[in-house]
């Protein structure tokens, strides 16, 4: 049994057990959010890139918590710099940790932040997520566009859950989506990163009518909402 609740964005804490595991919040400055990071309790938080809307808030609920920092070995080398914990891996590479086995996996996207003066610093590449608990398999793109290892992704992991990125602009917009749910044939898909900017606007309800004959069922999580698989 795995609770997923949808922080907004591409946020998600997922209790599984006693283990909470948060990925890429993102509160500090989302006018949808419902939650202050300092309320976000966790045990691990993954991170997918370094932009803002998926690095900054993890880095502050992982130093408040004393939670360990699972992402690309640049940020979990970052991370460690701060003091926080941190478990560094790679694309393609894999650590099974006391609550389950995490796989990093390819994202075509960037992964800077911008220092002081504004210029951008590259913290290594961006990354997906598979995170195998046992009994339910999830996969979290992270930011990306649509790419054909998603087939081979599908092929070598029966998915229950695959969170997929629907608002375009900056990742796969919804007909993009599409092509992916068929290549990585999940049980259920969660969309995410989208509205919340102008830029990234996209109906779920759409894209869970398009998606109904292609997985179990697209399920359109409220910011805030959490579910039970
Ligand atoms: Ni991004
Ligand atoms: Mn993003």
């Amino acid at each position: 049994m795995v609770e997923i609740k949808y922080l907004g964005h591409s946020g998600f804490s997922i209790k599984h057990g006693d283990v909470k595991i948060v990925i890429d919040p993102f509160l500090t400055g989302n006018p949808l959010a419902k939650q202050k990071p300092e309320h976000i309790e966790a045990d691990y938080v993954l991170i997918s890139h370094a932009h803002g809307d998926h690095s900054s808030d993890g880095f502050s609920i992982a130093a408040r918590c004393g939670a360990t920092i699972i992402s690309c070995y640049e940020i979990a080398v970052r991370a460690k710099q701060k003091g926080i914990k941190s478990h560094g891996l790679h694309i393609g590479g894999s650590y099974t940790f006391p609550f389950g086995k995490i796989k990093l996996t390819i994202a075509h996207h960037g992964s800077s932040f911008f220092d002081k003066t504004g210029n951008p610093v590259n913290l290594g590449t961006p990354c997906g997520f598979l995170i195998d608990l046992g009994e339910t398999l999830i996969y979290h793109s992270g930011d990306t566009g649509l790419f054909l290892d998603m087939k081979l992704i599908g092929e070598l992991n029966k998915i229950d859950i695959a969170m997929l990125p629907i608002g375009g602009n900056y990742t796969m917009d919804e007909n993009d989506a599409l092509k992916a749910v068929e290549f990585l044939k999940p049980k259920f898909v969660i969309p995410m990163h989208y509205n919340t900017f102008d830029l990234i606007k996209a109906d779920p309800n759409d894209f869970k009518k398009s998606a109904a004959s292609i997985c179990e069922e697209v399920v359109i999580l409220n910011v805030g909402d959490s579910k039970i698989f």
